[in-house]
């Protein structure tokens, strides 16, 4: 588990935030005492980087990254990052890594569930179609339940999260990011093991309508520049 709060700091969502630029893409800042990572790098670098330095967050001191899938938008950004913090370790699903070598990244490929931090893993890979992987990132919280962060969800939000939970053993607090405009069985399925249901970027407003009036307790809302804090210090 780890210690103390975890902070996400969403930098980039489809739903726009005040103050703050956005476009199609996803990309979010998780926090906790013992490593800062970030997950996602959206789609456009000059936008990261307007909303990195208008939300006053580092990205010089980040201890790794994590790439859900090798889409561009949650790849393109990842110029900005790699000028901010060269030789960033970032650990991605098998796929065309030498790009984010060329920027001066460390990809370190993840063929299975794996522990990169204290109390963070990487799951999957899923293959989404044939060849094609996308991975989750699951942070362990305080009451040892466990967030799970996903980009576009291809292979189903719903298996990457009942992924996480069993190469976790441990229950879902929430599942929070892209889920790719699913059938509302897809949202129910995620609803049945999570306990918060919240979908961002490609999730679609016809998704969302869906788990906010179907399961309003469960439901939260993400959009670019939201902060959220979980656990107790
Ligand atoms: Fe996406
Ligand atoms: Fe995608």
């Amino acid at each position: 588990m780890t210690d103390g709060p975890i902070r996400l700091t969403v930098l980039v969502d489809n739903t726009p935030g005040p103050g703050l630029r956005n476009d199609w893409g996803l990309s979010i800042l998780v926090e906790t005492s013992g490593w800062r990572s970030l997950f996602d790098a959206d789609t456009d670098p000059a936008v990261l980087e307007f909303n990195v330095e208008k939300l006053g967050v580092d990205l010089a001191s980040l201890d790794y990254a994590v790439l859900s899938h090798y889409h561009f938008d949650h790849t393109g950004g990842f110029s900005y990052v790699a000028a901010k913090r060269p030789g960033l370790t970032i650990y991605v699903p098998p796929g065309p890594v030498d790009s984010l070598k060329a920027l001066g990244l460390r990809p370190v490929i993840t063929e299975r569930t794996t522990r990169v931090a204290a109390g963070a893993h990487v799951i999957g890979p899923l293959e989404a179609w044939r060849g094609f992987y996308e991975q989750a990132f699951a942070v362990e919280l305080p009451n040892d339940k466990i967030l799970v962060l996903v980009g576009c969800s291809h292979p189903g939000a719903d298996k990457l999260a009942k992924r996480a939970a069993e190469d976790t053993g441990m229950g879902i607090h929430a599942v929070l990011g892209g889920y790719h405009s699913p059938p509302s069985s897809v949202i129910d399925r995620v609803a049945e093991m999570a306990d918060k249901v919240c979908p961002g970027h490609c999730s679609g407003e016809a998704a969302k309508n869906y788990a906010a009036s179907r399961y309003p307790d469960k439901y939260c809302e993400i959009r670019t520049g939201l902060r959220m804090e979980f656990g107790n210090p």
